[in-house]
């Protein structure tokens, strides 16, 4: 059966991933596309999802700027509802022959929006509505067939309704947690406006991606780059389950592992139903990260170096194909959004391999996001602590050591890292937080130990709120758990002399300080 789908067209918003979430928490499934898509392609998705409407996203860009991206105007022809959220909001009014103008007032952050008719996406809302709004354009009047829905102080059209079309513009985000009824108003919009099944479900998906990776693979050897993470993890042991006797799990030990890391993942899955090779390329790895400071030349070394002991491992089992536990927003961060900004050259055992040579590669949890994957983990039986896993980078400490890395530095990371770990499972927060972890700056400072003056390093703490990971607020943990971290880090390390707790959000820092 192919799922209710509403597909959501990608104008570069920092909300887009949101919405498509928000949708499929509402049982209904939604993949991104360009903003470019046509008819045609449309018709294309069609063929193999039920393809019941379209929301518009918002985007960085004014209406105004020469290089604005612009809708085909068909898209309002095709006869698909269609939502669009700010931008997307003004593009359709723009193309529809309506004026949009930069506002004299800029709305960032909670507004209140006077709900005029109460039809269709904002069916039962009340007459004040809180919302998020971010824009700097402004639509200020439309041809008269159209309806206004609802308008605000600075803005006179915040809502409407294209004729007796089910086309929608809202300047606000519904998707953003501080629009109060957001949620409603996406529900409205999937349920009512585009008549969609809650149909998207985990339950069928097990016995479906296991056929699927059966018929990509046939009776071929197959490798999967296993690191413990959630996403590797998951789809190794969908694949075990699948093709067991000719999946060999390479589980490689760059040596950037948290402690009794690598002797977890080497419990776990040494008694899968599969072949699983554990290599220790500890010094290899330290060798070529020696001196090295700068950031993103440490990513890189660990991206290569990284492929080079898997190309070894995959020639040895001669393996044509190579399972990877990329998921839905890797490939979509690295497919067509071309409107963000690179921040940071993620390496992820999922971004293997650009040199190696496959067949091809297979990708079991592609379309799912991260909770998905965690449902699926769930279904299959896996460990607590795989499923409830805190995201952990590709190059492990080494980006949480600032500086160059050494083994004293490392190890002194390591058992920073155990006590945040520790104190912060033992009061039960674990799962409220999205990383909660150690840094080891390059700063030292002046400490006094017994009697002595000491000179040590500095210890950051960095614990964050996310849903995403693409933004983050740092979490506002009592004093007596941080004073308890800290305590127990400069009396249990003798190297360090201070600690201190990261309160930067993402923006404008990034979770990992490098
Ligand atoms: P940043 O630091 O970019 O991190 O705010 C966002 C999330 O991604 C994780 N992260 C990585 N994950 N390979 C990965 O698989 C990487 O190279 C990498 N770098 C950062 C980070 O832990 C956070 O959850």
């Amino acid at each position: 059966m192919k799922p209710d789908t509403v597909l959501v067209l990608d104008f570069g918003g920092q909300y887009c991933h949101l919405i498509a979430r928000r949708i499929r928490e509402n049982k209904v499934y939604s993949e991104i596309v360009s903003s470019e898509i046509s008819p045609a392609e449309i018709k294309r998705w069609q063929k193999k999802l039920d393809v019941k409407g379209l929301i518009l996203s918002g985007g960085p860009q004014s209406v105004f700027e020469p290089t604005a991206l612009k809708i085909n105007p068909e898209i309002l022809d095709f006869n698909l509802p269609v939502l669009g959220l700010c931008y997307g909001h003004q593009i359709i009014a723009l193309t529809v022959g309506g004026t949009v103008k930069p506002s004299e007032k800029k709305e960032f952050g909670v507004a209140y929006a006077t709900i005029d008719k109460p039809v269709g996406v904002l069916k039962g809302l009340e007459n004040q509505e809180k919302v998020w709004m971010s824009h700097s354009d402004t639509v200020f009047d439309l041809p008269k067939q159209h309806e206004i829905l609802a308008h605000t102080d600075n803005c006179p059209i915040a809502a409407f309704r294209l004729g007796n079309h089910p086309i929608y513009g809202l300047q606000w985000h519904p998707e953003v947690v501080h629009t109060e009824h957001g949620n409603k108003m996406l529900k409205n919009f999937l349920f009512d406006v585009c008549g969609c099944q809650p149909n998207w479900t985990m339950d069928d998906f097990l016995e479906k991606s296991a056929d699927e990776i059966l018929s990509a693979v046939g009776d071929e050897k197959v490798i999967v780059a296993l690191s413990g993470g959630i996403d590797s993890s998951t789809a190794t042991a969908i694949a075990a389950r699948a093709i067991g006797k000719n999946l060999t799990a390479v589980f490689v030990d760059h040596g950037f592992m948290r402690e009794d890391e690598p002797k977890f993942v080497k419990d776990t899955f040494e008694n899968f139903d599969m072949h699983f090779v554990a290599v220790n390329a500890q010094q290899r790895f330290l060798q070529r990260l020696q001196n090295i400071t700068d950031p993103e030349k440490k990513r890189t070394i660990i991206g290569e170096e990284f492929v080079r002991v898997f190309e070894e491992e995959a020639r040895k089992v001669n393996a044509n194909y190579l399972l990877q536990g990329t998921i839905y927003p890797d490939r979509i961060e690295s497919g067509f959004r071309k409107f963000s900004d690179k921040i940071k050259s993620h390496h992820n055992v999922a971004g293997l391999p650009t040199k190696i040579e496959f067949k091809s590669v297979v990708e079991p949890l592609k379309d799912l996001y991260k909770d998905e994957v965690r449902e699926v983990a769930k279904k299959l039986g896996l460990p607590k602590a795989i499923v409830t896993r805190q995201p952990f980078p590709g190059p492990g400490l080494a980006v949480r050591v600032t500086g160059a890395i050494t083994e004293a530095k490392l190890s002194i990371l390591r058992k920073a890292d155990k006590i945040v770990t520790e104190e912060i499972e033992k009061v039960g927060l674990a799962g409220e937080l999205w990383q909660y972890f150690a840094v080891l700056s390059n700063t030292k400072s002046t400490g006094i130990k017994g009697d002595s003056r000491a000179y040590g390093h500095m210890i950051a703490l960095r614990i964050v709120e996310s849903r995403e990971a693409m933004t983050a607020s740092f979490a506002k943990i009592p004093y007596d758990i941080l004073e308890k971290i800290s305590s127990r880090i400069v009396n249990e390390i003798p190297a360090v002399t201070r600690v201190v707790y990261d309160i930067t959000h993402k923006p404008p820092a990034t979770i990992e300080w490098e």
